[in-house]
């Protein structure tokens, strides 16, 4: 490629005062999770919350006097636009910005809060970039392409040069890759200023062009991702070659590793980051091996996620982590069970976030009805002593038994009837797999039977027919594990899987 370190300290001067020089901080919580040296490069702090403003700016201090009279145009749903038309704003410019029509509300909002004139034009963004290629040779305007041109790589170098600044201890550079435009500015400005530093770029598995150029793969791209920052099926070729040459690993992570970072980054650090955004921790935490006695540069590179996608993240890891159980509740259809259970979770300390009562859409015979209930728990370090056979599975099994346990001790008659469903279809799990809570048995003609509906199989053990005691209320617990925090290899491997749980006596 064209680009050496002197464009890159051209932009660097160039930007100066403009954008942000954002905060590069070690971390020691993420240190120790992580097993090595954590250093934050918080570019989510930008204005408009990613690191794309510098090469925008980069890009449109070089026009000449006629450009900027015309103007400029970029292609982009996500933060390349609002840097553009933040900058062109600024610096006095007419900016066009064309989106596929299935851009984001808030994007679309945001960008046009920066003055630019915003064209919603096509179904898919290659039918978006056909329209503004054609806007842009109408109009005489200047393309201010997002990442496949060496004055915006120039400007996303200038990341590279702040952090080894800012933090002279980091040894890794950890960069998210898309178009490849910041990872190719970063590694020409870190070969300059300090050679013997690692640059290891991070991919989605869903959009694995760099880390397939890099290891002569061919893995398939996917479609949609939470990172959908670097959702480029086809990098840009110059940033390619650089990678090529400068770059010492591409590594990839997956939806859930991405999910866990950008959870972790809010809690741990109060910051949010986008999925994109997220990625370096990501692998830092899930390639373990790569930073073992290295001191890790990450770059956060962007902050702008929906409300709703973030709300969803949140509310996952809390029932990942045991604050969130979902119960389902058979209970017969007479007046003042649902006070009964209510009442009884009350006593309990759990705290209820969510009820559906369910006559229509449950599985249950006629006389049943089925309540699912989200109860708001104290989390696994309530639970007492060591976690028993068979709960074994991470934090929600922890939190289940507890839960289990008092419900036991509340009326001294707990059955339970633990199901291991596989995703694609419940399966009934024996011998040494079950619990001792399962021990106790459980069974009984007709609940046995709306347990078939409920779980793919019934249970003939020892204790049958108590649940068909007129007198008794069956009580289903399920949760949800959606696989670790943390994460051992045994809670990935039940990720997904339903616990259920049922029979208890008649609440008082
Ligand atoms: C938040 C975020 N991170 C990383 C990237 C990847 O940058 P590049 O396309 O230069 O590889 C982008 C690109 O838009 C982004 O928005």
């Amino acid at each position: 490629m064209s680009l050496t370190i002197d464009d890159i300290r051209d932009a660097a001067e160039r930007i100066r005062g403009e954008v942000v020089e954002t905060p590069c901080l070690a971390s020691r919580t993420l240190s120790e999770l992580a097993g090595c040296g954590v250093v934050l490069k918080f570019e989510n702090l930008q204005f408009t919350a990613s690191f794309k403003e510098r090469g925008a700016l980069n890009r449109m201090s070089r026009l000449t006097p006629a450009e900027r009279a015309a103007g400029v145009l970029a292609i982009s749903a996500g933060n390349h636009a609002q840097a553009v038309a933040y900058h062109a704003q600024r610096m006095g410019l007419p900016a066009t910005i064309v989106m596929p029509r299935f851009a984001s509300g808030v994007k679309v909002a945001s960008t046009r809060r920066f003055g630019a004139e915003v064209v919603l034009e096509g179904l898919t963004f290659e039918d978006a970039r056909a329209v503004g290629m054609r806007i842009l040779q109408e109009r005489g305007l200047t393309l201010v392409h997002p990442y496949d041109d060496p004055a915006i790589a120039a400007g996303q170098g200038t990341v590279a040069l702040e952090m080894l600044a800012q933090q002279p201890s980091i040894d890794t550079l950890v960069v998210p890759v898309g178009g490849g435009g910041l990872i190719a500015g970063m590694a020409v400005a870190a070969r300059a200023v300090a050679p013997g530093v690692r640059i290891v770029g991070v991919q989605t598995e869903r959009f694995p062009a760099a880390w397939n150029a890099v290891h002569d793969g061919n893995r398939e791209a996917g479609t949609v991702t939470m990172a959908d920052g670097i959702a480029i099926g086809r990098p840009g070729a110059e940033n390619v070659a650089v990678i090529r040459e400068l770059v010492d690993d591409v590594l990839l992570v997956d939806e859930g590793d991405i999910e866990q970072a950008v959870l972790t980054l809010l809690e741990i650090e109060k910051t949010v980051v986008e999925g994109a955004g997220a990625v370096g921790l990501a692998a830092v935490m899930r390639h373990r091996d790569a930073f073992a006695g290295r001191t890790a540069g990450v770059v956060l590179s962007g902050g702008n996620i929906e409300p709703l996608v973030l709300a969803e993240i949140i509310q996952r890891g809390m029932v990942r982590s045991g604050r969130l159980t979902r119960l389902l509740v058979s209970v017969r259809d007479v007046p003042g069970r649902l006070a009964g259970v209510a009442e009884l979770l009350g006593r309990l300390g759990a705290n209820i976030d969510e009820v559906h009562h369910q006559r229509a859409f449950s599985a249950l015979s006629l006389e049943r009805v089925q309540i699912e209930i989200v109860v708001q728990t104290r989390g696994p370090e309530h639970g007492a002593g060591a976690p028993r056979r068979g709960l074994r599975r991470g934090a929600a099994g922890l939190e289940l038994q507890e839960l289990l346990e008092s419900l036991g001790r509340a009326d001294g008659r707990v059955l339970a009837h633990l199901v291991l469903g596989a995703p694609g279809g419940h399966e009934r799990v024996a011998g040494d797999d079950l619990p001792q809570l399962l021990d106790r048995g459980v069974g009984g003609d007709d609940e046995a039977a709306d347990e078939r509906h409920l779980t793919g199989g019934g249970h003939e053990a020892s204790g049958g027919g108590l649940l068909a005691d007129p007198g008794l209320v069956a009580l289903e617990v399920a949760v949800d594990l959606l696989g670790g925090l943390g994460v051992a290899g045994e809670q990935q491997e039940h990720r997904g899987q339903l616990y259920a749980i049922s029979g208890l006596g008649e609440p008082p």
